[in-house]
């Protein structure tokens, strides 16, 4: 907690393209519809980087608090109980109007969801895109067999980490790629680790059935060209490149399917699954990596990031 409950430390926002300055505050007042929330953990993702910098369709007035995904405990509230842990996402947050990357922070009623007690803070704030996206490219898109072969790229990434461990537990058998060497000992078990530059069948293992995809760009083409006719390629990211090249005789006599993976449209679909996951990653059952900063260290934090050095998902703590 804060040593002074009037005051409370903010990450605040003044100019776009700058970093938010560590400022101390007065603790912010609750308008009716909204709940005061003590921060515990903020997601810093590449959205919120992305509203930091100004380059995002929606955008907060300055000076704001950043920060889309938080969690922590409710200290006031007309329709949460106090006390209660809680999760915080949508509203506007980190967007419209002031986020999470505070120890106190003011938000709409709809936008703060319990977890169940005892889940760490840092993961109640990180898992549910990685959680729900995993699901979603495994189960709804790629639609992964039991003893399928499939590469995952990107996969010590937060996505692809998860990707990865849902895949087995589907049954298959898999193969993260990652881009740089410092990462292959972070794909998670029980996938076999493969450079990305080293990508070909006779490194795979022969033929694939199924790519899910998060980092897209060349590795995509080279991905392409490894699975099987009538094989499936899950689409989640571009991180390594928004277009790809692809010879569209090739293309048709593969009949390989190309299929999109969004989260935003099929949201509503995984949440009870993601919810799951979280269950599952809170008791060391299945892993999901997150790097940890206190608010001071955003620089680093956010450089990580930016330079795709960070393993797997950054979180803000505010102990
Ligand atoms: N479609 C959807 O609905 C949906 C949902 C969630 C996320 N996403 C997208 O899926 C992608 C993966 O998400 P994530 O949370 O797993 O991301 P992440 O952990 O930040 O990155 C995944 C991997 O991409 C590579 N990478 C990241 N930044 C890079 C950079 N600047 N330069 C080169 N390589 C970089 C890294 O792999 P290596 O070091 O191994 O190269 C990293 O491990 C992101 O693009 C995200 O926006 C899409």
């Amino acid at each position: 907690m804060s040593g002074n409950p009037e005051r409370s430390r903010a990450l605040l926002l003044e100019e776009f393209g700058t970093l938010p300055r560590l400022v101390e505050r007065p603790v912010p007042e609750r308008p009716p519809g909204h709940t005061l929330v003590r921060v515990l953990a903020a997601q810093i993702g590449h959205l919120d980087l992305n509203v930091v910098d100004g380059r995002f369709g929606v955008l907060p007035d300055l000076p704001a608090v950043p920060g889309t995904e938080a969690a922590g405990v409710v200290l006031a509230s007309d329709v949460h109980p106090e006390g209660m842990p809680v999760r915080v996402r949508g509203g506007g947050a980190g967007l419209r109007r002031n986020g999470g990357w505070a120890e106190h922070a003011v938000l709409r009623d709809s936008a703060v969801v319990p977890i169940p007690e005892g889940t760490d803070p840092a993961l109640a704030c990180c898992f549910f895109s990685p959680a729900g996206t995993a699901w979603a490219a495994v189960h709804a898109v790629a639609a992964i067999r039991p003893g399928e072969r499939v590469a995952v790229t990107g996969a010590a990434g937060a996505v692809g980490a998860l990707t990865v461990q849902v895949a087995a537990r589907a049954g298959a058998e898999v193969i993260g790629v990652v881009g740089r060497p410092a990462k292959l000992p972070h794909v998670p078990a029980p996938g076999k680790a493969v450079l990305a530059a080293d990508l070909s069948e006779e490194a795979v293992g022969g033929p694939l059935d199924a790519v899910i995809d998060t980092v897209g760009g060349a590795v995509l083409t080279t991905a392409l060209g490894l699975v099987r006719g009538r094989g499936r390629i899950a689409l989640v990211g571009y991180t390594a490149g928004r277009d790809f090249s692809v010879d569209l005789a090739d293309f048709l006599l593969k009949d390989v399917s190309l299929l999109p993976v969004n989260l935003m449209t099929r949201g509503a679909e995984v949440a009870a699954d993601a919810d799951r996951l979280l269950a599952d990653i809170n008791s060391g059952e299945l892993t999901l990596p997150i790097e940890r900063y206190p608010a001071e260290r955003l620089a680093e934090a956010a450089e990580r990031l930016r330079t795709g050095e960070a393993v797997g998902k950054v979180a803000l703590v505010f102990d």
